[in-house]
């Protein structure tokens, strides 16, 4: 397949770029700075508009493309340019991929497990309703900024990402200094569920996505068994080797992180990967045990 890939520079596309590629895909990187070389092609968030003279016919799409939610405080600046990214260019490139003479059959696109916002501990997969909070709002506009495509017809897959773990990049990486120092402890209460998967399944699920005819509309991208805060910081420090006795309370994480702290680090989502695991999705790191050795 001739895939394009947005985002293609960050953390979970500079994986996926040589996976596809390895597997004997074609791969264009749609990138936001003109003056890049080889086989990129220019694609302008702002205006949607696509170097479509050099684009050339195009089966997929991997729309991975989004201002990093984690990198610093959310001020206002930092919002507007989380949502500007998600849901309005979503629409942009969505509406110029549905303009093309010849559509691309299949789009994934990037959304987040953040869409339930913070439920406790309610199982949720696919047909749970969305939640509540900044990033739940994010990631709904981020899905409904797909339905242009849909309406013309491509097979369009909300790939519903939890935290992505690969100890050279992403959460892991943030995570890795404090805890070797023995530093590392329990989020608030710990007993928040986060979903999560490691890069490598992540790859995976990307490409099965690409080719697996049954997969369309939110898909949960995490491995079957979603954890509390407390396992994952006991399973990090086991791996390590380090103890996890410090616990960070709410107030020092929302005096550090402010609003953030809330719905990336306490907003508990107990999610299962119903979609993925009905096709026969074998994940390679099915156990937080085996994502974190290494
Ligand atoms: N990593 C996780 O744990 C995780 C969890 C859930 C969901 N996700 C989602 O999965 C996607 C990929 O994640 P990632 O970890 O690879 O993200 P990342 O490392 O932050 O990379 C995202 C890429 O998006 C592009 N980008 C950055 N700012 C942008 C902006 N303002 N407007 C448009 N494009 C922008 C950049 O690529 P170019 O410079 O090449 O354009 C950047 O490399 C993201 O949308 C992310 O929200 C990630």
């Amino acid at each position: 397949m001739r895939i394009a890939i947005t985002g293609a520079s960050g953390f979970v596309g500079s994986a996926l770029v040589p996976a596809l590629r390895t597997a004997g895909h074609e791969v264009v990187r749609l990138v936001r700075s003109a003056d890049d070389d080889g086989d990129a092609v220019g694609w302008n968030p702002a205006t949607g508009e696509l170097d479509t003279a050099r684009l050339g016919v195009l089966d997929a799409v991997v729309h991975l493309a989004g201002e990093n939610v984690a990198a610093g405080r959310w001020t206002a600046a930092r919002r507007q340019a989380i949502a500007d990214s998600r849901g309005p260019a979503t629409g942009r490139l969505c509406r110029s991929l549905a303009a093309l003479p010849v559509r691309p059959k299949v789009l994934v696109a990037a959304s987040a497990t953040g869409i339930y916002g913070d439920r406790g501990d309610m199982p949720l997969d696919e047909d749970s309703a969305h939640g509540s909070g900044f990033l739940a709002e994010v990631a709904l506009a981020w899905e409904a900024g797909t339905r242009p495509a849909a309406e013309a017809g491509v097979r369009v897959v909300n790939l519903r990402i939890g935290m992505v773990l690969d100890r050279s990049g992403g959460a892991l990486a943030r995570l890795l200094p404090p805890f070797r120092l023995g530093l590392g402890g329990v989020l608030g209460s710990g007993r928040q569920w986060l979903g999560w998967i490691t890069r490598h399944d992540l790859v995976r699920a990307i490409q099965a996505a690409l080719g697996d005819e049954r997969l369309r509309g939110p898909v949960l991208a995490v491995a079957p068994d979603a954890v509390t805060n407390r396992t994952f910081t006991k399973a990090l420090g086991a791996a390590l080797r380090r103890p996890t006795v410090l616990p960070v309370p709410r107030f020092a994480l929302r005096l550090l992180f402010g609003a953030m702290a809330d719905e990336l680090l306490l907003a508990s989502q107990r999610v299962r990967p119903t979609r993925l695991l009905a096709t026969g999705f074998a994940f390679a790191q099915p156990t937080l045990a085996q994502a974190l050795q290494g």
